[in-house]
């Protein structure tokens, strides 16, 4: 049904809800008879998967800030040609639980400055910016709790703490006013459905146009 490609990307901090929306989202676009797809990053094909358990696993100074841009980058060339590219080129919708902006951040700012560094590389290889990105906002001590009350193993970024996840939550508040063309801020500090209820109405008037 739909009538072109949307990409559709789910952004901040750590146990923010970013999955559970971008899921509900999923689920009431397919319901309503949309072709659309859930994807996440990094990972979301089967190589950039592969990578994933090299970043978020392991010591949390595993990696250099620098490294980490390659890889996440890398990731997301393959997850883009094999699985975003081909989805919209169908006409899909595509819903992305993490995309460039993660990268923007997670590697730009929390090692030093290194922002223009992720931008060329972006440039270079990705090249493609959502049309919409969600921004699900909270204080991050909420979003710690959650977070780590489902711990698992990819706890590298968990690990770098409360501080930085401080630091996170302001920069993606900047990043929505740098793109305010295409940044959507949501009170993720709700019960999901009210969250979901936003998440929704921010979509379907996106589909509207
Ligand atoms: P993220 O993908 O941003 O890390 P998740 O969607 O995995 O966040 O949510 C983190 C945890 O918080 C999960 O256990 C999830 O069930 C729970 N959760 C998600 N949204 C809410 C909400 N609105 N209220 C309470 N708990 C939530
Ligand atoms: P994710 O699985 O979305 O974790 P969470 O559900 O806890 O939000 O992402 C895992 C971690 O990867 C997260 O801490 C942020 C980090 N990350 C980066 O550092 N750079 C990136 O480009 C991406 C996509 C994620």
């Amino acid at each position: 049904m739909s009538r072109k490609g949307l990409f559709i990307t789910f952004e901040g901090i750590d146990g923010s809800g970013k999955s559970t929306q971008a899921r509900l989202l999923h689920e009431a676009l397919v319901a309503s008879g949309h072709d659309a797809i859930l994807t996440r990053e990094p990972g979301g094909s089967p190589g950039a998967e592969e990578i994933r358990s090299l970043v978020l696993e392991g010591d949390p100074d595993r990696w250099s800030a620098e490294t980490e841009i390659l890889l996440f980058t890398a990731a997301r060339r393959d997850h883009l040609e094999r699985v975003i590219e081909p989805a919209l080129a169908a006409g899909k919708i595509v819903i992305c639980d993490r995309f460039a902006d993660s990268t923007r951040m997670y590697q730009g700012l929390s090692r030093g400055d290194l922002r223009g560094i992720v931008d060329q590389l972006h440039k270079l290889m990705i090249g493609r910016e959502p049309d919409v990105t969600i921004l699900i906002d909270m204080d991050p001590n909420l979003g710690l709790n959650r977070a780590l009350s489902r711990k698992g193993t990819e706890e590298r970024f968990e690990d770098f703490g409360a501080d930085l996840q401080e630091r996170m939550r302001a920069g993606f508040l900047d990043l929505a006013r740098e793109f305010p063309d295409r940044f959507h801020v949501i009170d993720g500090a709700r019960d999901m459905e009210t969250v979901a209820a936003d998440v929704r109405a921010v979509a379907e008037a996106q589909l509207a146009v």
